[in-house]
């Protein structure tokens, strides 16, 4: 166990790219007891986040906030949310079985049901389709349903006779960050295409299903203009579906700024807005309607670092690269999307004569260990290579790659037979191993000649 170093400076704003602690704790130290790459978490950022959902802001506040654990599955991470008041998604079978192993239970307490609201559910299973063993245990397990598909409705039917359910619709219009990550419109397989409903009434009724809840949710690192659109076609097809919903989901998508000058989105005036349209469909029903929110990236990002060290430094022609023992294996987003991730440096030595000390910067590309040429941290959408002006750094010092808490370490692979990284949360100024690296045994384990 690491503990905080004396006198340790916030980690928050790393002076011109140089970064010495992470929440408290030396950056050279986390790397000296776990190895590297390491993917390593603020859990007070993280309670920080859950807060600003859970608490009101001014007269409004969200009855339900649902991580969308697809961000960062950790257990550890589960378990913190949990304790913080904060229910989860999940999107496959291993996504509900971590849910449980992090101590939430499978289905509604009666006793959350409170002023009229109906009872929350602490594990969501949303998908667009049931691959069989996710079937088997959310019959099993009695957990609510977010269905993606009417075929969905049809096959819970028959195994949870009467079973209540919510539908994800597709509004129709989607936006993301990366057209990858846009899940509207007709360029997206999710959800049920909105002009669909009446006809997916009909099947759940004769399929003796109750529809209870109602979801959007139309892309990730969009913006709020985009956001708020989802709220009046909500109310919409609401109104279509009628007085057995009892919940009502805006989804995820909040964005987080990952770039210099963007800044957090006017999360009050977002709950404002959702619960108006709460308020509205409130008096057409003549009952309370449950208003949740479905995070992923806004409750982690912010909390998640990625601890590399410099492995090579080369020139090819003009261009200078960092090379460093994480690569899209490690942290894929900016291979997928083009995604920008803030850099800083800790220096192995950052005295006088070492080049970091130096207080000279350049312009690197930053690339990792693999066999491919687009395993590069620093590209733009479309794979094109770009450059970052970082401190100038050697072999042995350590690159950060920061707001990597979402979408980092459960985006990794095996690829090129690379173990996945250690992930270590750092709370109160203590550093606790919550995931060992694996080992490499892991890498061929169930395989044989
Ligand atoms: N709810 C549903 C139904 C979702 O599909 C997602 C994300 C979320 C909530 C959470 O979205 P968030 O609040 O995190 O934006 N790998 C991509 C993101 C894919 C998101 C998939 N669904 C990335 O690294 O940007």
């Amino acid at each position: 166990m690491i503990t905080s170093a004396p006198n340790a400076s916030s980690a928050s704003s790393p002076q011109g790219g140089l970064r010495q602690t992470i929440a408290g704790v030396s950056v050279a130290e986390l790397a000296r007891a776990h190895g590297t790459p390491l993917y390593v978490y603020d859990a007070e950022t993280i309670r920080r986040r859950c807060r600003d959902l859970t608490q009101p802001r001014g007269n409004h506040v969200w009855d339900t906030v649902r991580f969308a654990q697809k961000a960062c599955s950790n257990l550890a991470i589960l378990d913190l949310v949990r304790r913080e008041g904060v229910v989860v998604d999940a999107v496959s079978t291993g996504e509900i079985h971590r849910a449980l192993a992090a101590g939430y239970s499978p289905h509604a307490d009666r006793s959350s049901s409170t002023d009229g609201l109906p009872p929350v559910h602490p594990i969501v299973y949303t998908a667009d389709i049931f691959d069989r063993d996710a079937l088997d245990e959310v019959a099993r397990l009695g957990i609510h349903v977010n269905c993606g598909s009417a075929d969905m409705l049809e096959q819970l039917a028959a195994r949870v006779p009467g079973a209540e359910v919510t539908l994800r619709v597709n509004p129709g219009f989607g936006h993301g960050h990366s057209q990858k990550t846009n899940t509207g419109g007709e360029g997206s397989k999710h959800g049920i295409w909105h002009a669909d409903i009446a006809d997916v009434m009909r099947r759940a009724e004769w399929a003796g299903i109750a529809v209870t809840g109602l979801h959007m949710h139309i892309g990730s690192g969009t913006d709020l203009a985009h956001l708020a659109e989802v709220a009046g076609t909500l109310e919409k097809v609401a109104r279509e579906i009628g007085r057995s919903l009892t919940t009502i989901s805006a989804g995820g998508g909040l964005p987080v700024p990952y770039r210099p000058g963007e800044v957090h989105a006017d999360l009050g005036g977002y709950v404002e807005l959702w619960n108006d349209t709460r308020r509205r469909l409130e008096e057409a029903f003549g009952h309370r309607l449950r208003l949740e929110i479905e995070p992923g990236r806004y409750l982690t990002a912010e909390s998640g670092f990625l601890v590399t060290e410099v492995r090579a430094v080369k020139n090819q022609g003009s261009r200078k690269y960092l090379l460093v023992d994480a690569g899209f294996n490690t942290l894929a987003r900016p291979v997928m999307y083009g995604a920008y991730h803030p850099m800083s440096l800790c220096p192995a030595d950052a005295g006088p004569t070492s080049p970091a000390g130096s207080g000279l910067r350049e312009e690197v590309a930053v690339g990792g260990p693999l066999c491919e040429s687009g395993d590069i941290f620093t590209q733009t959408d479309g794979g094109f290579v770009a450059t970052r002006d970082l401190p100038v750094a050697g072999v042995g010092d350590l690159l950060v790659i920061e707001i990597a808490g979402a979408y980092g370490f459960v985006m990794a692979s095996n690829y090129n037979s690379k173990p996945l990284p250690a992930e270590v949360l750092v709370d109160g100024g203590q550093a606790r191993l919550v995931r060992a690296r694996q080992t490499p045994a892991d890498l061929f384990r169930g395989e044989t000649v």
